[in-house]
């Protein structure tokens, strides 16, 4: 029986996710899958429609509950917006209309970001901007996640913020301030939400604004940003990027559409690759160099990937916008095919891992399938996602029979095991969710997942689509 949340589920907590997921093995998978958009381009098309005067068309937007809490804070802040949802597809329209970044309007109320940490993240940077107060709150999980790491430096730029437990915790209190000081800024971690926070606000501020990464993360707001008639500089720095960008911009409303999310095509692709008699194609996925490693250490450890250019959806665009390549605002997507594979183990150090933070749970899975033992070093942000992932994975792979032993913030996952089904956690988290769920069609017997409708968080219909495509 399909187990998807329903739909209107904001924040992920409370009773949509305590569904408790069957998943039985799949003799075989086959089948032909849309993913949903990208949730970081969705999240990002959304905010930047928000910021630009006039009206902005959005395709394929992730409608998992994340994507929905920025949704809803943008209207709260002024722009109408509008929800187009495709039940078949699990994605969604979207027609924004915004007076623009100068006509937004104090909230009535504190801003829901949910489960979301990019909406708050992002957003702190956006309001850092606007001379009004704001309070950024969500759900248990989003009130233990740290936002120190944006709060010094946008009060560097002038932006006053407070938050709980000694300005590490949120609900985050932002006082925004127009114009804000540039600043010129190295992250302490690789995180792409921390750079997309400063940049915003250094869309609001007087001067250049640059923010160092050692490791380049995902470049969407770059992108988006470009795009939308900014001029974003980013050029080789220590071994990472600096990227920087003049106060003042103006963001220009455009139409475009989301491509399909590499973080959610990760499921299938593992499912795929460990199963014996699998093939699955995916559907205008992105290919984005900074969001692909996912594809390129899964073939690192073996496994069938094809890519191919993609040949438009499987289903019908509801609403097309003529003139806007499927590919979205500069991201290009490609069609990926995966097939039953031998995998070997593999060794990801700390940069790999930032490159692939989101995929780590499923890629310990893939390892638990892989011959040889594997190692991932240097994890320890995956402790500062939604649930603790790295305790979060290890104590659902043990339970269905593999050996994962945890050191500090380095997994060494023992290969070759035979993954027996078992009860599983997902702790709340839609990661953790899928990633159990995926192990069950390859587990002998019956997996339960606990608090799975925490997928639909970033994949509404994850359930549905596993049925069909065999498990
Ligand atoms: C995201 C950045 C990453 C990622 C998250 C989405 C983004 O977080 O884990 O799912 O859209 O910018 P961090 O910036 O905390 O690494």
């Amino acid at each position: 029986m399909a187990m998807d949340a329903p739909a209107g589920a904001l924040g992920g907590a409370g009773g949509e996710t305590t569904y408790v997921a069957l998943v039985r093995p799949a003799r075989r998978l086959r089948g032909e899958l849309t993913v949903p958009g990208d949730k970081s381009i969705s999240h990002r098309a959304l905010m930047l429609a928000t910021l630009a005067r006039g009206e902005s068309r959005i395709e394929a937007v992730g409608d998992g509950a994340d994507v929905r809490s920025t949704a809803a804070i943008c209207a709260a802040l002024g722009a109408s917006v509008e929800r187009f949802p495709d039940d078949v597809t699990g994605r969604a329209a979207y027609r924004i209309v915004s007076p623009g970044v100068d006509g937004l309007r104090p909230p009535d109320g504190s801003l829901d970001c949910g489960n979301s940490g990019t909406s708050l993240r992002l957003f702190a940077g956006i309001l850092a901007g606007l001379p009004f107060r704001a309070v950024l709150d969500g759900d248990d999980s989003l009130r233990r996640r740290p936002v120190a790491r944006i709060i010094e430096p946008l009060r560097s730029m002038g932006a006053v913020l407070h938050a709980r437990s000694n300005d590490s915790l949120p609900p985050v209190t932002v006082i925004g301030r127009t114009p804000l000081g540039a600043v010129d800024v190295t992250t302490p971690v690789p995180s792409a939400q921390v750079k997309s926070a400063i940049l915003l606000a250094g869309l609001r501020a007087e001067g250049r604004t640059t923010v160092r990464e050692r490791v380049a993360t995902r470049d969407h707001t770059e992108r988006m940003l470009r795009a939308r008639g900014v001029a974003v500089r980013t050029e080789p720095w220590a071994g990472g990027v600096a990227v920087s960008l003049e106060g003042g911009s103006t963001v220009q409303a455009m139409s475009e559409r989301v491509a399909g999310d590499v973080s959610a095509a990760a499921f299938w692709l593992v499912a795929a690759a460990i199963h014996p008699d699998a093939e699955l194609t995916l559907r205008g996925v992105g290919v984005n160099p900074t969001r692909r490693a996912v594809i390129d250490i899964l073939r690192a450890m073996g496994a069938d990937i094809d890519e191919r250019p993609a040949a438009g959806t499987a289903h019908p665009r509801p609403d097309p916008t003529p003139g806007h390549e499927a590919a979205g605002a500069g991201e290009p997507v490609a069609d990926l095919v995966v097939r039953s594979s031998r995998l070997r183990a593999i060794d990801l150090g700390p940069a790999e891992v930032a490159g692939a933070i989101d995929e780590i749970p499923v890629l310990c899975l893939a390892a638990t399938q892989a011959s040889g033992t594997s190692r991932i070093r240097g994890a320890g942000e995956l402790r500062n996602k939604e649930s603790d992932r790295i305790d979060g994975v290890a104590a659902g792979l043990r339970a269905l029979g593999a050996r994962v032993d945890v050191e500090g913030d380095d997994l060494t996952i023992h290969g070759g095991a035979r993954l027996t089904g078992a009860p599983t956690d997902s702790l709340d988290d839609h990661r953790l969710a899928m990633t159990f769920a995926v192990a069950g069609t390859s587990a002998q017997g019956e997996t339960s997942v606990r608090r799975a409708g925490s997928a639909s968080i970033s994949y509404p219909g994850f359930f549905t689509q596993l049925e069909r495509v065999g498990a």
